[in-house]
């Protein structure tokens, strides 16, 4: 044991690194959820039948008559879910500690592909249970890569194999699922850990001269090992108490109202509700998954200290930003739902103007407007400053998600939780 643990880690840590509040153990958190990922996925497979006809019935037999099936299924669910919002968090600790620039900024890019690869494997081991919920809110999905102009159409058929979701749709998302998403995961999180290690461990703040090494056996291990209890502990609690969902089977002919995508494209969803799905589903979220990808090539005026938000000016600003974001992106909901809708105002103007370059400049001056007023009076640095539109940008997201998830009822009407 010592030795496996010992090509993760190097012998000796700093001690400053090992601190909970420093990582929160998220890393690891999303590495123990791989490995219980396989294991349950490999123990699904004995049962599961991917071909139309028969997967529904696998997974009812998969629930009812095979010991433990209900409990494997739900805990493969469960860490699903946890997988895809600890990542999240991961990846928003490592922002927020400035740990994504200099000898670090290869593994963010390469920790934006697994984000990539852990929101694919959920979408692609969504459409597997082949029910209800599974063939419309993959339906609704796949309808919004046809929004591209020009390929859109041939893209959404050569990904679903047809017109419509079919046998090769299942038989794609199925080997997508268990093979080629598993393989390319694995191989991306051994060389992120080896990275990790290269830019010498975690980034810590410099509050002493020379940083006092501590054995990571067992430092760091029996910290790790808390970590994984307590997660494993949270997994099989939600697995035991809340089933996994299943509807009735798949009927093409009957969809659901509300049709919804999955919940981690509940974001982009709501956006369509709002924007012209050019802006909404590409120019949007390419956007913003550039500027991801660039903000660590940014040229910044100081490096990074490793203290979370920076600042406290850093910490000021993202706190006010968060606060302004949210409020912008309810009241914009609420304005475009009930107040104006600029598509029916304007009409005779194309779509992609009213619909899209406008209310998109319209949000870009409320961003400005705030820039101007408000954060240019704490004279931020750059880091601060691209922080604050990262905290706006991440804010927004997540306001969007949740009124997706929460807050849409029968016909994509904004209703309240209770009433959906
Ligand atoms: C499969 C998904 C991932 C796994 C298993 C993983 C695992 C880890 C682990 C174990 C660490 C060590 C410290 C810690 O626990 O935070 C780490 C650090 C790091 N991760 Fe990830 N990670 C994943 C995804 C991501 C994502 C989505 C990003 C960002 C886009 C990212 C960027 C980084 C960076 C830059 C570091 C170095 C942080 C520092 O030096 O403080 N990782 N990762």
């Amino acid at each position: 044991m010592r030795t496996i643990f010992l090509h993760l880690h190097p012998a000796r840590v700093n001690e400053a690194s090992i601190h909970f509040n420093r990582t929160f153990g998220l890393g690891g958190m999303v590495a123990l959820l791989i490995v219980i990922q396989i294991i349950t996925g490999i123990l699904l497979r004995f049962y599961y039948t991917p071909i139309p006809a028969e997967a529904y019935n696998s997974v009812v037999f998969t629930k009812n008559q095979v010991l433990f099936g209900q409990f494997i299924r739900n805990i493969h669910y469960w860490s699903g879910v946890f997988l895809l919002l600890i990542t999240f968090l991961h990846f928003m600790r490592v922002f927020l500690t400035g740990a994504f620039r200099e000898e670090r900024k290869i593994n963010w890019l390469f920790g934006l592909v697994l984000l990539l690869l852990i929101v694919l494997l959920n979408f692609t081991g969504y459409l597997l249970p082949w029910d209800q919920l599974a063939y419309w809110a993959i339906t609704v999905s796949t309808n919004i890569i046809g929004y591209l102009p020009l390929v859109g159409e041939s893209i959404r058929t050569m990904i679903i194999g047809g017109k419509e979701l079919n046998a090769d749709t299942l038989r794609t998302f199925f080997t997508f699922h268990t093979a080629v998403l598993p393989f390319l995961l694995l191989l991306l999180v051994l060389y992120h850990f080896w990275r990790v290690r290269k830019a010498g461990g975690i980034l810590v703040p410099e509050t002493v001269e020379k940083p006092e090494m501590v054995p990571t056996m067992p430092n760091l291990v029996f910290k790790e090992f808390i970590v994984a209890l307590v997660l494993i502990a949270v997994l099989f609690i939600f697995a035991a108490v809340f089933n996994a969902p299943l509807l009735e089977k798949a009927n093409p002919s009957y969809s659901l109202n509300p049709t919804k995508a999955p919940w981690y494209f509940a974001g982009v969803q709501e956006l369509l509700m709002h924007f012209h799905p050019l802006f909404a589903a590409f120019i949007i979220p390419i956007s913003v998954v550039a500027f991801m990808a660039w903000i660590p090539f940014i040229k910044y005026d100081d490096s990074p200290n490793g203290h979370w938000f920076i600042s406290e000016p850093g910490r000021k600003s993202s706190e006010n930003t968060a606060k302004y974001a949210a409020i912008v992106t309810l009241a914009g909901i609420l304005f475009n739902e009930y107040v104006l809708n600029f598509e029916v105002l304007l009409s005779p103007i194309p779509a992609f103007i009213s619909n899209g370059i406008l209310p998109l400049l319209i949000l870009i001056g409320f961003m400005a407007g705030f820039n101007k007023y408000y954060l240019k009076k704490l004279s931020l640095s750059k880091a601060e400053l691209v922080q604050a539109v990262f905290v706006f940008i991440i804010v927004a997201f997540i306001v969007l998600t949740l009124v997706g998830i929460f807050f849409r009822g029968k016909d994509m009407a904004l209703t309240f939780p209770w009433n959906v």
